[in-house]
């Protein structure tokens, strides 16, 4: 869809002649580094060129007006300033509004309302992080209208907030961070302790990055994702009882092999192997990929992969059969799952030659054994959410 179509959609949706202001906030992918960020460890995701539109015009009374071109069923949703906690009827607006909830809460001086309507090119529940997109542009937008000047690590704090204690899942800092902080074709090596960071330029050759969605429905994904991380608070504990440690990601490889069995829970065991090997692995790519050592860090990529499919058990039929399919595939450097897992999607790095032949094979393996086809994308790295400018919208 056109940015001036969008304009235009907004002035009709909201029968007034403001001319709105819009905004982008990206989606994400994460290259390595995963179920990490929520153990005090490193992760290496890349905001994507898919993302959140959002156009805003300020009101002169107290109400809201939010309105989805992805959800026209749901027509315009509204309530007012003083009305913003969570509201199962709300559905998709419970995200900006609870963003609005937290920015006041943080004492924005905020006493009029705004219209506000989105519009997203990344599929919902694809795990490329369309909730901390929308969390964020709405961070951006009531920033801009409202002349705030909370920086960007407010703003991306706040995102999490509002995923942990209004929507209801324990998720870390990654996703916010990412679509937050991007920077067209760098990658971004995380430390999720201490929000220290580093931009890695992604030079991939005559690679690309491929994004292939299984389009499975992730229903379950909230418990199984608050499941995964109450697993990991309690293979910390134990650890602890030995170990002078805050996170698991605290652990060293050898510190892990000699303490391990204290984990009681062999389950808990596999989960936190995984989480401690990933973060290891994740700085050890970022190097890889500082060197221009593209097979090594696809290495890396596919071992991820088998431990979160062995160890987190987070992959699930749909996701193993496009990256075993990948695997086998030439041209390939590397493929793994991004993001939580259970469905979502899978990213690959493939030789630009044969991303025809790549897509059209996965294609047929995937519908063949699951029943029905995936999606591919294939995403630029883009920059975090930013306030549009003219150019951009004619
Ligand atoms: C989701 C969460 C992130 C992160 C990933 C797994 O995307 O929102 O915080 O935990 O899963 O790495």
């Amino acid at each position: 869809m056109l940015l001036k179509d969008l304009r235009s959609k907004f002035i009709d949706i909201f029968k007034h002649q403001h001319t709105p202001s819009f905004y982008f906030s990206p989606g994400r992918i994460n290259l390595i580094g995963e179920h990490t960020d929520y153990n005090g460890g490193h992760v290496f995701p890349a905001a994507i060129s898919f993302g959140t539109y959002a156009l805003a015009s300020k009101r002169q009374d107290q109400l809201l007006r939010f309105y989805s071109v992805n959800f026209p069923d749901a027509g315009i949703i509204e309530c007012t300033i003083d009305e913003l906690d969570f509201n199962e009827e709300h559905d998709w607006a419970n995200y900006p509004k609870g963003m609005l909830q937290a920015m006041m809460q943080n004492e924005a001086p905020i006493t009029q309302g705004f219209d506000v309507l989105f519009y997203g090119n990344i599929p919902n529940g694809a795990g490329l992080s369309s909730s901390a997109s929308v969390e964020l542009v709405t961070g951006v937008l009531i920033n801009d209208l409202f002349n705030l000047e909370n920086e960007r690590l407010d703003l991306i704090k706040l995102g999490q907030k509002v995923e942990n204690e209004y929507i209801g899942v324990n998720s870390g800092i990654m996703d916010q961070f990412a679509v937050g902080n991007g920077q067209e074709n760098h990658a971004m090596l995380l430390n999720c302790q201490t929000l220290q960071f580093e931009y890695a330029p992604l030079n991939l050759k005559n690679h690309a990055i491929l994004v292939i969605n299984t389009n499975k429905r992730r229903t379950l994904s909230t418990s199984n994702y608050n499941e995964r991380n109450a697993e990991c608070q309690t293979a910390l504990k134990d650890l602890q009882t030995a170990l002078t440690i805050q996170y698991l990601c605290d652990v060293t490889l050898e510190q892990f092999e000699e303490h391990q069995h204290l984990i009681q829970n062999p389950i808990h065991r596999k989960r936190a192997k995984h989480v401690i090997y990933e973060n290891a692995r994740t700085k050890e790519a970022y190097i890889a990929l500082q060197k221009n050592d593209l097979q090594q860090f696809g290495q890396f990529m596919n071992e991820s992969h088998h431990s979160l499919r062995d160890d987190f058990e987070v992959t699930g039929d749909e996701l193993d059969t496009i990256v075993h399919a990948a695997w086998e595939h030439p041209g390939v450097i590397g493929a793994r799952m991004t993001g939580a897992g259970f469905g979502g999607c899978a990213i690959a790095i493939v030789e630009n030659e044969q991303v025809e032949s790549f897509q059209k094979t996965i294609s047929e393996v995937y519908t063949e054994k699951i029943g029905y086809e995936p999606s591919f994308y294939l995403p630029t790295i883009a920059d975090g959410a930013k306030k549009l400018t003219e150019e951009a919208i004619i």
